[in-house]
């Protein structure tokens, strides 16, 4: 990997991996064409291989939404930022009016452009789509991809402006063991995880309210569970 980084130092895919390895510092979020080119090339097998893994991510959003909002109406507007092929757009669809997605890689759009749930579907980094979305959703879902970042407080700060009052954000993240008192690290797989500490600062940081961040099982790994968080928070109905 250090030979890779040496030959193309500026490449990111290489950089991030050292990175990853403890090589280089770590970066407060994955480089954009690094997640790019990893989704373009897994789009085809995503949805057999997360079966496999036995991911659930997609269905302990829908779950907490249900528990939030109640049984679906067709009536909110709903973003799904990092929406992949669609696995949680297909869950969310039955509460949405309006359901648009957004992630980063064209392989994995088309394949979520092919499931058919989305209204509309955006190539585009989700904290810059967000952050041109005023008040514009009652529900911001984010679901196994703010792995792909480290620090969340501007994205936080960006789904708030979003969100119209009294809207949600769910999201789900792997989770860091807080004892070291980090808010949140690169792993060695090249993904974030992020401490409770830091999802709780950053909600109250943004103005959001009413948050809830639960322990969960997100898939296997290694036939070994990966420990997650599913957080939600609401922006306040007067703010
Ligand atoms: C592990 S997949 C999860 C997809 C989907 N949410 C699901 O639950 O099946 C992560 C997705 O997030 C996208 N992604 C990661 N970082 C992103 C970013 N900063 N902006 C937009 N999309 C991003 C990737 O391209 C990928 O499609």
């Amino acid at each position: 990997m250090r030979r890779w980084s040496e030959l193309d130092p500026e490449h990111p895919g290489a950089r991030h991996r050292l990175a990853a390895l403890g090589g280089l510092p770590a970066p407060d979020r994955a480089p954009d064409e690094y997640v790019e080119t990893l989704f373009d090339a897994v789009a085809r097998e995503f949805d057999p291989h997360l079966a496999g893994l036995r991911y659930r991510a997609p269905e302990l959003v829908a779950d907490r939404l249900a528990q939030l909002v109640g049984e679906p109406g067709g009536s909110l507007a709903v973003v799904d930022v990092g929406c992949g092929t669609g696995l949680a757009g297909a869950l969310l669809r039955p509460w949405a009016s309006t359901l648009v997605g957004c992630d980063l890689s064209l392989g994995m759009l088309r394949r979520a452009q092919r499931r058919g749930c989305y209204d509309v579907l955006h190539k585009a980094e989700l904290g810059t789509f967000l952050a041109a979305q005023h008040t514009a959703y009652d529900v911001v879902v984010s679901v196994d991809t703010l792995c792909y970042l480290g620090d969340l407080t501007e994205i936080t700060t960006a789904a708030r402006g979003a969100l119209r009052p009294g809207g949600w954000l769910l999201a789900t993240v792997e989770e860091l063991d807080g004892t070291r008192g980090e808010p949140w690290r690169l792993t060695t797989s090249g993904r974030y995880a992020h401490a409770e500490g830091h999802l709780r600062d950053i909600t109250a940081a943004a103005g959001l309210v009413d948050v809830r961040v639960g322990r969960v099982h997100l898939r296997l790994e290694a036939g070994l569970p990966v420990e997650g968080l599913l957080w939600s928070a609401r922006r306040p109905l007067d703010g």
